[in-house]
């Protein structure tokens, strides 16, 4: 099939005659008629106590009104019928854009930068749906699609899990079809264990239970192998983000979230992490390919920047042997350019065990200026702003905030006196927690139907427990004060979050971040750096208004939801009435299940709700 040119798509998306917007508002005035009816009828039917819960029953209309569309559309189109989009060819089956590295080479980027990435230089737009690999599967439920993923799922070959040799890496294949990364033994799962047992000691603590008392709560792993330390750290209750290059032939990072683990494409070959400073608890290395003594210690500068006063650094790394002598057999050596580095940065050695050295960041603001002028490096001119695509500095990042709190004197959740640091005066903030409460409740009975059902669920019922949760990875692409992120976890779902602050919008990455929860800046007029089919649930209240205000084109950032949402996964955004309806246009012909719902609060906000359907050519 052909895909229509984006010209004909942004035609049937930007123009359509008052006629037809007409029929657009008879069918979405159906919908909600359809909605009201049927939902107060078997509502009261199955019980009372969730009368006014106007979202269930969902799945009933979805026929009827479909139907209804249906019948309108083929009178509105007549012959100029609408097409559904075409099916993009195999080669982009793993596409992700921005990093095109011959196109990069071909711009004169080199040392490195060619495999940044590079959104301009990528402009090779297409209009179509990336199609899942022929094997592909719906990804076992968590937490079993944490040990064991399809292999068919993920673009890395057998003969790759094979030869990777470090600890972190190793695995076992179990059948044909499945990589598993947790033997029947025990085997692989005591080598992560003593290893996060072993750090643990080495801060000076019993075991690594100790960690969220000793302040760490949020760990940043660079590199992050195929995610078995993260995996271990999420057990204990910390948030670990992997962050990894990009790699064509398969990454880290399109593993370890096909586990359902945290995980984003990223570097800090030339720019700046995509995080503000004073961010993480503790920054965790194992061989991550990072030459950390070289370019005059630039890249343990960008480590300072993101670690919170008294943040841990952890780095396992055989190759700093390489620079000391061959007398240094077993024991890594560090190299004198990293100790003289990791001076200057005011970090203390804390022990070195094996391959594995661990440093703490000061918790004092002063020590950077107080050695001799050539010994110490500038603080930073200017308070951090929204930071993206910066390069990296030489200089010292975030002695002079107020979010300079060492991590073992902060409070367990957001005090008074931590959200005025960050603009945010309590009462707002606890109504904004109680809106999310009752929205997550809400998207779960509108989404109830769908997931369990193979498991027949009535209003009222608990949610079943794990292994029916169908939802693990959630993308929320306007974040806010990660409210949605907080109510989610509030509810017991087994889900984690991406927090996405988009550019253009109030900074509220810092306040997520302090949550302990994972984010990202983001500027949504470009494609989101992760592999496709990655997320199970893309969120996204207010988005489409704020894509609207920042110019980008709605119709590239729905293609771009398409790619990075797993076949059969699930689609919310929250919006005005206009924008909803006119996305709902466009998401008919990706051929997302969609449905527009009235919030039945007397405004103009409608719920879209749409579900990815899985098309196989
Ligand atoms: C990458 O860039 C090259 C050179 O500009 C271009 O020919 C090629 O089609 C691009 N690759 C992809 C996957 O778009
Ligand atoms: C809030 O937490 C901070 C530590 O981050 C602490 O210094 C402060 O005393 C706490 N304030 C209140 C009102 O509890």
């Amino acid at each position: 099939m052909k895909s229509p040119s984006l010209k004909n798509l942004s035609k049937n998306f930007r123009s359509r005659s008052p006629f037809e917007w007409l029929l657009l508002f008879l069918v979405s005035v159906l919908v909600v008629i359809a909605l009201l009816g049927s939902s107060s009828s078997t509502f009261n039917s199955v019980t009372s106590s969730v009368k006014n819960d106007i979202y269930t029953n969902y799945r009933k209309l979805k026929e009827q009104a479909r139907s209804d569309y249906l019948e309108l559309k083929s009178l509105a189109v007549g012959e100029n019928q609408i097409k559904d989009v075409g099916v993009c060819g195999k080669e982009r089956e793993n596409y992700v854009p921005c990093y095109n590295v011959s196109a990069n080479i071909l711009a004169g980027l080199k040392d490195g930068e060619e495999l940044d990435r590079h959104c301009e230089l990528s402009q090779e737009r297409q209009y179509c749906l990336i199609r899942p690999p022929k094997d592909y599967k719906i990804p076992l439920s968590w937490p079993a699609g944490r040990d064991v993923i399809w292999s068919g799922n993920v673009k890395l070959t057998k003969d790759q899990f094979l030869s990777s040799g470090s600890i972190m890496k190793r695995l076992m294949l179990l059948e044909e079809n499945q990589i598993a990364f947790h033997s029947q033994d025990g085997m692989m799962v005591d080598d992560v264990k003593d290893y996060s047992h072993q750090i643990a000691e080495m801060i000076g603590l019993g075991s690594d239970t100790e960690f969220l008392q000793a302040g760490v709560r949020t760990v940043l792993d660079i590199g992050c192998g195929f995610g078995s330390f993260s995996a271990h750290l999420l057990s204990l209750n910390l948030m670990a983000l992997c962050v990894a290059a990009y790699g064509s032939s398969g990454s880290h990072v399109q593993v370890a979230l096909e586990r359902g683990l945290p995980a984003v494409i990223g570097n800090f070959i030339s720019k700046q992490l995509p995080f503000p400073s004073l961010s993480y608890d503790m920054v965790h290395c194992a061989q991550c390919g990072v030459i950390w003594d070289s370019k005059d210690g630039l890249f343990l500068i960008e480590i300072d920047r993101v670690l919170k006063p008294g943040g841990y650094f952890v780095l396992t790394s055989s190759t700093t042997q390489q620079q000391g002598s061959s007398t240094g057999a077993k024991k890594g050596i560090m190299s004198a350019p990293l100790e003289e580095f990791t001076k200057k940065l005011c970090w203390s050695l804390l022990e070195q065990q094996d391959e594995t050295f661990i440093w703490q960041k000061t918790v004092d603001s002063q020590c950077y200026t107080s050695g001799s002028k050539q010994d110490t490096i500038p603080i930073c001119k200017g308070q951090d702003m929204q930071l993206y695509y910066q390069p990296l500095a030489h200089c010292i990042s975030g002695t002079g905030s107020d979010r300079w709190v060492p991590i073992h004197s902060r409070s367990d959740s957001m005090n008074s006196t931590e959200l005025k640091v960050h603009g945010v005066y309590p009462d707002t903030f606890f109504e904004d927690s109680e809106f999310w409460k009752s929205a997550v409740r809400n998207y779960w009975s509108l989404l109830s139907p769908l997931i369990f059902s193979d498991h027949p669920k009535r209003p009222g019922d608990d949610d079943p427990l794990p292994p029916y949760n169908m939802v693990r990875n959630v993308l929320d692409m306007n974040a806010h004060y990660g409210g949605l992120n907080a109510a989610l976890l509030e509810a017991g779902k087994s889900v984690w979050v991406m927090n996405v602050v988009p550019l253009g919008v109030h900074n509220t990455l810092p306040l997520i971040l302090d949550r302990g929860f994972a984010g990202v800046l983001h500027n949504w007029c470009e494609p989101f750096p992760t592999y496709p089919r990655t997320y199970d649930l893309l969120h996204g209240s207010g988005l489409l208004s704020h894509l609207e205000s920042q110019g980008c084109s709605i119709v590239e950032v729905l293609f771009e939801m398409d790619r990075i949402l797993r076949p059969e996964g699930w689609i919310i955004l929250s919006d005005k009435l206009g924008p909803i309806e006119k996305v709902r246009m466009v998401a008919t012909q990706m051929r997302w299940e969609a449905r527009v719902v009235d919030l039945q609060d007397g405004s103009d906000q409608r719920l879209l709700v749409c579900q990815k359907s899985f098309v196989r050519k």
